[in-house]
């Protein structure tokens, strides 16, 4: 008999998913003779048995396009919001799998979506993963699709202000994206020659920066590019946060991790529109004018690039192949040019964030650009 698995896509969007998608469909169909039964809305769908079956109509065509036909969310099976009220679904997903004779479970998303996975492997489920998000930093996996569309997008933008900061000689702030990591900065900031480039992994102080801009200046330059990670920290803030992350570093278990990331999100909350003030202290300090722009979600929306669409696919149907080989509890990673599998409990917490020492850190130093350090 064929077997039957649920795939879902959870976490925030990113391109590349329903190139994933039909990879791993196709092949499942084609090769393997497996059925896929998609849920809707990530985790959520699974507790609520809302699901479409993904037949080859339904991956005809997706290839090219953003998103997720399948929707997804930040539920998490264990606190899901339902009737206002937050409850554990682990018992009613685990129903679903049983009611629908499912023989895996394949979940397509971030950090967060490899912990959950590896809650319904512990309950029960095979599960397998792939890594997704346009941030890149899910440990043990070289890059996560997604990523390369974002940078492109984000170098769009960059080379696009470029012109109108050289014209009207003015300091353009750029927020990215990126949660607690400085990937999609760093990369975007290279690729569109950013004058500087500040990180969470960094902590920066806005007088180095502001010094940075001023021997701009004094070359004749009377623009800069700067770059901000949307979880960028100035020293200060490092210092008040670092216990925190401390911490962060040395949790283990799940649950702990989310109570300390809870508290790391609520004091980014409170000091939510920092960039505002990133530019309005550069103004202060060069006297130049400067203006801030977010690139937000448009850096998720729209067609993976190639990169993404080659990438997704080769995971996709390296999923299909685990899937015959029953081979579960992993995510799939790329690792040295290779698709291998990583176990989830090795996966799951492990967050990448930029080392300091990087070498593409050296390389954008050499360079010119600064990171307020
Ligand atoms: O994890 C991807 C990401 O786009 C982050 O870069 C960003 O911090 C977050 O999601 C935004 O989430 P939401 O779409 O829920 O506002």
């Amino acid at each position: 008999m064929a077997k039957l698995v649920g795939i879902l896509t959870s976490g925030g969007d990113c391109p590349g998913l329903n190139a994933a998608i039909r990879a791993i469909g196709k092949a499942c169909e084609d090769a393997y003779d497996i059925r896929l039964l998609g849920f809707l809305n990530g985790f959520r769908g699974l507790a609520q048995d809302k699901s479409i079956k993904l037949d080859s109509s339904m991956l005809s065509g997706i290839l090219t396009i953003g998103g997720t036909i399948l929707g997804t969310s930040r539920d998490k099976p264990h606190r899901m919001q339902i009737g206002g009220k937050t409850r554990d679904m682990t018992g009613a997903i685990l129903e679903t799998c049983e009611r629908n004779h499912l023989d895996a479970l394949v979940c397509l998303g971030g950090g967060g979506t490899q912990r959950n996975a590896l809650r319904l492997e512990k309950a029960g489920l095979n599960v397998i993963t792939l890594p997704k998000t346009i941030d890149n930093d899910i440990g043990y996996t070289d890059m996560s699709f997604g990523f390369d569309t974002a940078v492109g997008i984000a170098t769009e933008a960059i080379d696009r202000l470029h012109s109108t900061a050289t014209s009207h000689n003015r300091i353009i702030v750029v927020e990215v994206m990126g949660h607690g990591a400085g990937w999609l900065a760093l990369e975007a900031g290279i690729a569109g020659g950013a004058d500087a480039v500040l990180i969470p992994e960094i902590p920066y102080d806005i007088e180095v920066v502001a010094d940075s801009i001023r021997r701009r200046t004094q070359r004749g330059k009377r623009f800069s590019i700067v770059v901000v990670a949307e979880g960028a920290v100035s020293r200060k803030e490092h210092i008040a946060t670092s216990a925190l992350w401390a911490e962060r570093v040395a949790a283990k278990d799940p649950v702990s991790i989310e109570s300390i990331e809870q508290k790391l999100k609520a004091y980014r909350a409170e000091h939510i529109g920092h960039t505002i003030q990133i530019a309005q202290k550069l103004e202060a300090l060069t006297g130049l004018e400067s203006r801030l722009t977010i690139l937000g979600h448009v850096q998720r929306g729209g067609t993976p690039s190639a990169f993404d669409r080659v990438f997704a696919t080769w995971l996709g149907t390296a999923c299909a192949r685990a899937l015959h080989e029953n081979n579960f509890g992993n995510m799939l990673a790329l690792q040295n040019n290779e698709i291998i599998s990583v176990p989830l409990k090795t996966v799951a917490g492990n967050k990448k964030r930029v080392p300091p020492d990087h070498p593409l850190i050296e390389s954008a130093k050499l360079v010119g650009m600064s990171f307020g350090d």
